[in-house]
């Protein structure tokens, strides 16, 4: 019997070792814990981290803010978006307007009266949609423009987490969509760096030449290939859904090439961001006649 009673309490000794505790029963949080930030509690900006956090998130609103503007005013001025054989990646593709770039002829008939008519409002939902449900850009605005949170380890200014499946969020998911009109996008684009090499000669045809406008958009193009070739829901078309990529030599190249642009992903986006509104400026000011377009050749 001694052996058997032994036993039972060596049982009861491993059980209450061995045995997860409730959460009701593990003791409250030290004192100083309790405003710990990384706590889920904290306040609105409250953080422990000691440089600029607010630097990112400030340049990011005041750049993404300065392009949204001068997109949103370029886009209806309807005017000054050609010269010469250059036009403006904003108002690309044209389809209806004044220009001769214009595929379908001027304003179309069906155009609703009273509505003020831009060329650049029939298409730019298309390359504006592909940036605003990029990944690299949610991550940069969510934090910039509503502090969901305002940086990693600040506090934020709300309690609850909605995520991207409610509306108006889960239309993020439109990504992938977005991105096969951006990659028809820009075989349009390439195809106005080709129209830009080829300059009107003064007797009814055109002849061979580069500009400084001809490079400002090549440039432009090269960046927001860079950027639209390294999107993430392109890299997951190409090679990222396979299981075994190793068994897929040209799925496997093609996976490498997009992850390569994709390393960073980051810097395209904001070279892109900038080129494109300094080629509209560029086109724009030339067209004004405020700037010289340098002819090289
Ligand atoms: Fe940025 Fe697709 S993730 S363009």
């Amino acid at each position: 019997m001694p052996d058997a009673e032994a036993a039972a309490r060596s049982r009861r000794a491993m059980t209450s070792t061995t045995s997860t505790p409730s959460l009701s029963s593990l003791p409250p949080l030290a004192p100083s814990l309790a405003g710990d930030p990384l706590s889920p509690r904290r306040g609105f900006g409250q953080t422990s981290r000691r440089g600029a956090w607010w630097g990112v998130p400030l340049g990011t609103f005041v750049v993404l803010g300065t392009f949204i503007v001068y997109a949103t005013w370029a886009a209806f001025q309807g005017a000054h978006y050609t010269f010469g054989p250059y036009l403006s990646p904003f108002y690309s593709p044209e389809l209806w307007g004044p220009s001769p770039h214009a595929w379908f002829g001027p304003k179309p008939t069906w155009w609703p009266e009273g509505v003020p008519f831009s060329a650049a409002l029939l298409i730019l939902w298309a390359p504006g949609g592909f940036r605003l449900t990029c990944y690299y850009y949610r991550g940069a605005y969510y934090k910039a423009f509503w502090a969901d949170p305002p940086a990693c380890a600040v506090g934020e200014p709300r309690k609850s987490y909605l995520g991207e499946n409610a509306l108006p969020l889960i239309a993020q998911n439109l990504h992938r969509f977005f991105l096969y009109l951006a990659l028809l996008f820009l075989v349009f684009l390439w195809h106005d760096v080709w129209k830009a090499f080829w300059f009107d000669d003064g007797a009814g045809g055109t002849r061979f030449g580069l500009g400084v406008g001809t490079l400002v958009l090549a440039l432009n193009t090269f960046l927001l290939s860079g950027y639209a070739l390294g999107c993430h829901s392109l890299r997951h078309l190409v090679g990222g859904r396979i299981d075994q990529l190793s068994k897929a030599p040209a799925q496997r190249r093609a996976w490498s090439c997009v992850s390569c642009l994709n390393t960073r992903h980051m810097k395209w986006a904001w070279a892109s961001l900038f080129s494109v509104m300094l080629a509209d400026l560029y086109v724009r000011l030339c067209s004004m006649g405020i700037w010289t377009d340098w002819r090289i050749l």
